[in-house]
């Protein structure tokens, strides 16, 4: 855990606009910086950034973040290592507990990322010197050109062949990085001899592992690093750092099981290709390209094992997927995989078969109505039955909606008869009672501002003025309200200063339930901003209101008890004040936006 005080220091420190700067021409524009969104094609500057809420924001698409969210959203990186860079740049050491095991492990890791880096450049030098490694991956249809983008290099044959790039071949490290091992009696030997190495690197470009492939027929075909302090397979993908700006361009990423998938996809001009690494693809890989795109289309092998392995990928999707993301299958035939689908049929027709790819929720049905016998009661109770884990698995609303009104009619029952099976509480009409979409980007809204809204875009345009607001008067049965309290709260005990801009605010309450409620507030205020000369009298008005409110409601509780009970006679008084209060008019603001 990285502490929030830390995180805040940060943010005070860096600079969005330098941040942001280092990847893309900014152009000033009155207050605010312009560019062209890096999120969505466009040729006309929608992205804006404010220097003085340290907040991005893109008018076109609605991406919108901190220095830190844009880091991740930018380079792909998770929030600690995007945390990480921006403290690097700024020359500021992360603080993490002492005696973490995450301590233990970045402590480790600055001589590993190292020493990988070095056996990568020895295995790339070992491949210009063995002619029959070349001549295989010629054979294999590769260019020099691709081969050097993906680092590709050669482990030579012999037994200590890699102390040739590390003099201190006994250090600890070699063994720790999984290059080479010791057998009983101590003897060292490397790992990955004979072998045609691919580098397998995280998003930020470290080399982490290696996977080698035999020269030809031999076993096994793939040997690879072993789990490491660096290197978690179920957390990397290979081909990550190439396929970066191809899965920018392409609007989606594709998820393959080989290394050669890859490499054979990019040097035909496919650039967005990542592979797992010989094992499940999990929820982390997922979230990981989520963070990078909205589509993710999985292609395993046209065999069997492709076929299982596509659904635990769709198992494995279910908890990543929201409403604004897609994930889609793409069947290959059974005697292809990728590498040789592409150089069979080109890469035309496997961006055709990528962009029909079959749906996820089409893919779970069609998976269950292959094991379940629709056409006999027993067999539709049975659907009903081995779909309900993966219906409660799937988080995002929407999906949900659309995969159990699709159970209800493979299997004949309503909807409400589904959802009471599942134990889900009945799904709310699609548009919500503000008529707004009920997910994805927020559209703008024209209606006047709720009181509380109100109060939760004056906050978040002027932390300041949470010291002002009376808690006791801040309703809390909607999300707007909590959101309000948590920010009150956050102020008051010091976790964000009087002055936090959006962006600051915005990482104090990442993962939280507050976070798109405010991030909506932010964005919304950033176009309509309060005058300053008006902040005073609604602040008065709006209070006037919610006090407005709570009189009400009083009276009502009161109202209601009068007539069951007797009410005593200091009750009595408080409905009679509460009657003459209520005589008294209380202007109508007219805020709008
Ligand atoms: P494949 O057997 O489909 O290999 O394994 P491939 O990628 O198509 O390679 P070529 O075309 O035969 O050279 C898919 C992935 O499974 C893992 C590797 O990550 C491989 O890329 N694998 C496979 C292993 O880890 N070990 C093996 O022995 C085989
Ligand atoms: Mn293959």
């Amino acid at each position: 855990m990285i502490p929030q005080s830390f995180i805040q220091e940060l943010l005070a420190r860096v600079d969005i606009v330098d941040v942001i700067e280092r990847h893309l021409p900014l152009k000033k524009g009155g207050v605010n910086y312009f560019a062209c969104c890096p999120f969505h094609g466009e040729k006309s500057p929608s992205f804006s950034v404010s220097p003085s809420k340290q907040f991005y924001h893109c008018f076109g698409c609605g991406a919108h973040g901190s220095a830190i969210g844009f880091l991740m959203e930018y380079q792909g990186l998770t929030y600690v290592d995007a945390i990480r860079e921006l403290a690097g740049q700024l020359g500021m050491a992360v603080p993490e507990e002492r005696d973490s095991p995450a301590a233990r492990r970045q402590a480790a890791n600055v001589p590993l990322t190292e020493l990988m880096a070095a056996a990568a450049r020895f295995y790339r030098e070992q491949l210009k010197l063995a002619p029959q490694a070349i001549d295989y991956l010629k054979t294999r249809g590769l260019t020099g050109e691709i081969a050097a983008r993906f680092g590709i290099g050669y482990a030579p044959d012999g037994w200590n062949a890699l102390q040739g790039a590390f003099p201190d071949y006994n250090a600890a490290a070699l063994l720790e990085a999984g290059l080479v091992i010791e057998n009983d009696q101590g003897r060292r030997y490397d790992r990955f001899r004979d072998r045609i190495m691919f580098p397998i690197q995280d998003s930020r470009g470290n080399v982490i592992g290696f996977g080698g492939r035999v020269l030809g027929s031999g076993e096994p075909k793939y040997l690879n690093s072993p789990e490491t302090p660096l290197f978690e397979k179920g957390r990397e993908l290979y081909g990550i750092v190439q396929a970066r700006q191809g899965i920018r361009d392409a609007g989606c990423a594709i998820v393959v099981e080989g290394y050669m998938d890859v490499v054979a996809l990019a040097q035909f001009g496919v650039s967005n290709a990542v592979a797992t690494l010989g094992t499940a693809t999990t929820p982390t890989h997922i979230q990981k390209l989520f963070r990078q795109t909205d589509r993710v289309v999985f292609c395993f092998d046209g065999d069997a094992a492709g076929r299982k392995a596509a659904w635990r990928a769709l198992e494995s999707s279910l908890e990543a997927l929201a409403d604004d993301k897609q994930a889609a299958f793409l069947f290959l035939p059974p005697e292809h995989d990728p590498d040789s689908f592409v150089r069979a049929e080109g890469a035309e027709a496997f961006r055709q078969a990528a962009t029909s790819a079959l749906p996820l929720v089409d893919f779970l049905l069609r998976h269950l109505r292959e094991d379940c016998d629709a056409a006999t009661a027993e067999g539709r109770a049975r659907l009903v039955h081995e779909a309900k884990p993966l219906v409660l698995k799937l988080a995002a609303p929407l999906l949900r909606l659309q995969l159990v009104k699709a159970i209800a009619k493979t299997s004949d029952l309503t909807q409400a008869e589904v959802e009471a099976a599942y134990g889900l509480k009945p799904s709310r009409p699609a548009f919500d009672r503000q008529g707004e979409r009920p997910s994805g980007r927020p559209q703008p809204r024209r209606r006047p501002l709720s009181p509380v809204e109100t109060l939760l875009r004056l906050v978040i345009q002027h932390p300041t003025h949470a010291a002002r607001l009376p808690l006791a008067l801040i309703p809390q049965e909607d999300p707007e309200g909590r959101a309000l309290v948590a920010i009150l709260d956050a102020v008051d005990v010091g976790d964000i200063p009087g002055n936090a801009g959006l962006g600051l605010l915005l990482e104090h309450f990442r993962d939280t339930p507050h976070a798109p409620l405010i991030a909506q507030h932010g964005r919304e205020g950033l176009e309509t901003e309060f005058e300053d000369s008006a902040i005073e009298p609604l602040l008065q008005d709006t209070l006037a209101r919610l006090r407005q409110t709570a009189a009400r409601r009083e009276f009502e509780a009161l109202n209601e008890k009068a007539r069951g009970t007797r009410l005593s006679p200091e009750e009595m008084r408080r409905l009679q004040e509460l009657l003459l209060a209520a005589k008294e008019p209380v202007s109508q603001p007219k805020v709008s936006n």
